[in-house]
């Protein structure tokens, strides 16, 4: 625990030095390789503003998916008088950036944002994430620091070796029919 607060405080040290110069150069308003339809900064959010995973990926612990936050969410904090009485949200608007204009423009239109996946396994295999988190597993056990992630990438081959692993060193079930339908 200890360590990982001190990483973090490293990188937004770093991040707070290099801010002035990135900004003039767009590095940090960049989508960095994205290649999402809004450039949706994890560090930014998880990292240096302390949101909960849970708070976007609300279903984590009670569905096989994770899930990907609605418009809505995003609007709650980003544009005010979209979610009356949040207090935080006053503070967090930055309706000046590219990412919070396209935003409001998919809200007003109301459409859904087309996020593209980046873990995505084959039809044929069944992953529950609620047996996974609720079983203690941290969300970086598997999907590595995002908290310091600009652009989340993916983090595993997610091969049958690797879940197979796991399962071996805990004690959990290897049959081919837990994890094939
Ligand atoms: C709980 C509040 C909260 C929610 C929910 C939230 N954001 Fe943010 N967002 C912030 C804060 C705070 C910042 C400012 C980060 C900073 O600069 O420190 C931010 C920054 C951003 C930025 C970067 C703005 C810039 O500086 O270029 C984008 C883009 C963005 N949010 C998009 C989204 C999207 C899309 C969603 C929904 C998936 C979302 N946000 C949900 C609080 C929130
Ligand atoms: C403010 C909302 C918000 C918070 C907080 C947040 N996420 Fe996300 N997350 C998103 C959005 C929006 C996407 C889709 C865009 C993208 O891939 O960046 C996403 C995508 C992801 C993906 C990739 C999903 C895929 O397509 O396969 C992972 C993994 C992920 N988040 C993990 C985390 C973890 C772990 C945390 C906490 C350290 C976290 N997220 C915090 C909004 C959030
Ligand atoms: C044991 C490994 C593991 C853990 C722990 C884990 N994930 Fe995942 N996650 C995966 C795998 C594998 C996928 C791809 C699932 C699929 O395609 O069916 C995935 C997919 C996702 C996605 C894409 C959308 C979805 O619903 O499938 C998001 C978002 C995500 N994870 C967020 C999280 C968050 C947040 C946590 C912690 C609360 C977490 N994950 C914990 C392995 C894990
Ligand atoms: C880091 C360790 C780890 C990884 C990686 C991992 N798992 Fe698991 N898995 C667990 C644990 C721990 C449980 C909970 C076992 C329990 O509840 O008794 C579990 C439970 C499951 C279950 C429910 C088993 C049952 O008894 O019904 C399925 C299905 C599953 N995992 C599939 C996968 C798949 C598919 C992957 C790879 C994409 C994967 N897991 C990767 C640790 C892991
Ligand atoms: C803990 C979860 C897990 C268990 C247990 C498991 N698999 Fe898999 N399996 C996967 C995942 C994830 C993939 C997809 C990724 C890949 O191809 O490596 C997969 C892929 C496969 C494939 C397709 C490989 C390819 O190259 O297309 C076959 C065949 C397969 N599994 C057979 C089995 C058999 C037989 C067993 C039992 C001896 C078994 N699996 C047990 C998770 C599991």
């Amino acid at each position: 625990m200890g360590r990982t607060k001190w990483a973090f405080l490293g990188i937004v040290a770093v991040l707070a030095l290099a801010g002035s110069g990135m900004m003039a150069a767009g590095v940090l308003v960049d989508s960095g390789g994205s290649d999402q339809p809004i450039a949706f900064p994890h560090d930014l959010h998880a990292g240096k503003n302390q949101i909960p995973c849970m708070y976007c990926h609300y279903s984590a612990d009670r569905s096989v998916d994770a899930g990907i936050p609605a418009v809505s969410t995003c609007a709650g904090c980003h544009l005010p008088g979209s979610k009356a009485g949040d207090a935080r949200a006053v503070a967090m608007v930055r309706p000046d950036s590219t990412g919070v204009k396209q935003l409001t423009a998919y809200w007003k239109r109301g459409l859904p944002i087309p996020w593209k996946r980046v873990y995505n396994l084959p039809d044929y295999v069944r992953f529950p994430h609620m047996r996974h988190v609720n079983a203690g597993l941290q969300c970086q056990e598997c999907h590595g620091p995002v908290q310091t992630m600009r652009v989340v990438k993916l983090q595993q081959p997610l091969q049958m070796g690797w879940c197979v692993n796991c399962h071996r060193q805990r004690g959990s079930r290897t049959d081919c029919a837990v994890c094939h339908y």
